[in-house]
C-alpha cells in the first residue's frame, strides 16, 4: 500500500468564505477532497468525480468551477467560495435560497448546494439571466428528485424580481 508522509504534501492556504485557511495536500489532491476532508467545510457535495455531475460545483475568484476537476495546489492563495459562504452578510438566506425553498426546488439537497453556486454565479455575471440562460446552466447539473421544474421557476422568480 502507498504511503505517504507529511513531507509529501504541500501546504495550501486560500480565502474561504472570507477566512484564510490552510491544509496540506499531496500533488494530486482534488480541490473536492481537499475542502471536504482537509478544511472540514462539508457542504460542498462529491457525486461523479469527472466534472459531469455538478455537485462540486464552488466559485473560484467569483467564478463557478467544478472542485472535483480542481487540484487543491492549483488555488494556493485564491479567493474561494462555497454553500457555507452564499448566505447575506447578516445570515440570511439570499433571495435565490428563499426561492428554492418556496418552489420546492429540493428534495434530498445532494445537487443544491452546487446548484446554487452556479445559478448565483450566473446572477453576479448576467443581473437578469434569461429563461434560456437559466436553463442552460441548471443543464449543468443532475439532480434526481426533482425534475428541475422547481429549480428554473425558483431562478425564474429571482430573475423577475431583478
Ligand atoms: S462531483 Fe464534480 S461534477 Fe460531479
Ligand atoms: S434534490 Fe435530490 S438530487 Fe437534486
Amino acid at each position: 500500500m502507498l504511503k505517504i508522509s507529511r513531507d509529501d504534501r504541500q501546504r495550501v492556504s486560500f480565502n474561504l468564505n472570507g477566512k484564510k485557511v490552510h491544509g496540506w495536500a499531496t500533488t494530486r489532491m482534488l480541490l473536492s477532497d481537499f475542502i471536504r476532508y482537509e478544511i472540514g467545510e462539508t457542504g460542498t457535495h462529491v457525486g461523479c468525480e469527472h466534472g459531469v455531475c455538478g455537485a462540486c460545483t464552488i466559485r473560484i475568484s467569483g467564478r463557478a468551477v467544478r472542485s472535483c476537476l480542481s487540484l487543491a495546489i492549483q488555488v494556493d492563495g485564491m479567493d474561494i467560495e462555497t454553500i457555507e459562504g452564499l448566505t447575506e452578510k447578516d445570515g440570511a438566506l439570499t433571495a435565490l435560497q428563499l426561492a428554492f425553498r418556496k418552489h420546492h426546488a429540493l428534495q434530498c439537497g445532494f445537487c443544491t448546494s452546487g446548484l446554487l453556486m452556479s445559478l448565483s454565479d450566473l446572477f453576479n455575471r448576467k443581473g437578469k439571466p434569461s429563461k434560456d440562460e437559466i436553463t442552460d446552466v441548471v443543464g449543468g447539473h443532475i439532480c434526481r428528485c426533482t425534475g428541475y421544474a422547481g429549480i428554473i421557476a425558483a431562478a425564474l422568480e429571482v430573475a423577475s424580481q431583478r
